[in-house]
């Protein structure tokens, strides 16, 4: 396929083959910035597995940020527990109190409003702008940089590869919802959640650290180092 063709051929993907997790709404349905923000934060360092009871907990207790802002930082620790890595939680707790007090409750819907937010750093600013706000960026994690590195055979390592491999996955972003000519990055709305969260799947089911499944990727025929038959090979990793 075109390089122009690869962001349909992925969007077309996800809607056949998308997780049904908890934090994504049904197909189409816009979603909650606070579920996006919280699923975010609860993934940072911990599995889709792990995190889908402590979402569902969290949700059900506190439904909304002005509750959790209005909670106790005690209590919120206390839901965490098991979750591990505390600062994450306080950083929770002072993010909700944040939202509620600076911002009457309605979370930010930039990359820069966010990143000024306790506990949100770029990656996890660049996922809630775009899974929340279909803002035109891509967060890259450390499966979006396996899925592209393969796709066009990175031969940077990383972590240096990282300005390179984010450039490289933003072109696999969709056209602005607009439509039109100004598809630049940061701006416009477009698919950008689902494009982001279409290169989270392929990489935790089909572009996975060992033995892909490549015959199941809706890229294949496009990926430099499946050509070359090293998929393995890649991401490149600094030597120790
Ligand atoms: N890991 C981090 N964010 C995720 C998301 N929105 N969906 C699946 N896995 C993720």
């Amino acid at each position: 396929a075109e390089p122009s063709d690869r962001p349909a051929l992925l969007l077309d993907w996800y809607d056949r083959h998308r997780r049904r997790l908890p934090w994504r709404p049904p197909a189409g349905e816009r979603a909650d910035p606070y579920r996006v923000w919280l699923s975010e934060i609860m993934l940072q360092q911990t599995g889709v597995k792990t995190v889908g009871p402590y979402f569902e907990k969290f949700l059900a207790r506190w439904p909304d940020v002005a509750a959790l802002g209005s909670a106790s930082q005690d209590d919120v620790l206390r839901m965490w527990a098991g979750l591990g890595y505390y600062s994450r939680a306080r950083n929770l707790h002072a993010c909700a109190v944040a939202v509620l007090r600076e911002h009457g409750g309605v979370f930010p819907d930039t990359e820069q409003g966010l990143r000024a937010l306790p506990g949100i750093g770029p990656y996890t600013a660049a996922a809630i702008a775009a899974i929340a706000f279909d803002v035109r960026t891509m967060p890259v994690d450390g499966n979006i940089e396996r899925v592209v590195s393969r796709l066009y055979a990175v031969e940077e390592p990383l972590p240096q590869a990282k300005p390179l491999i984010g450039e490289l996955a933003s072109t696999l972003l969709g056209p602005s919802r607009a439509g039109d000519e100004k598809s630049r990055a940061g701006d416009e709305k477009s698919r950008a959640g689902d494009s982001a969260q279409a290169l989270m799947d392929l990489g935790s089911s089909i572009c996975t650290p060992k033995k892909p499944a490549c015959a199941l990727c809706p890229l294949n025929e496009d990926c430099v180092a499946r050509a070359r038959g090293d998929q393995e090979a890649f991401p490149r990793k600094a030597p120790k």
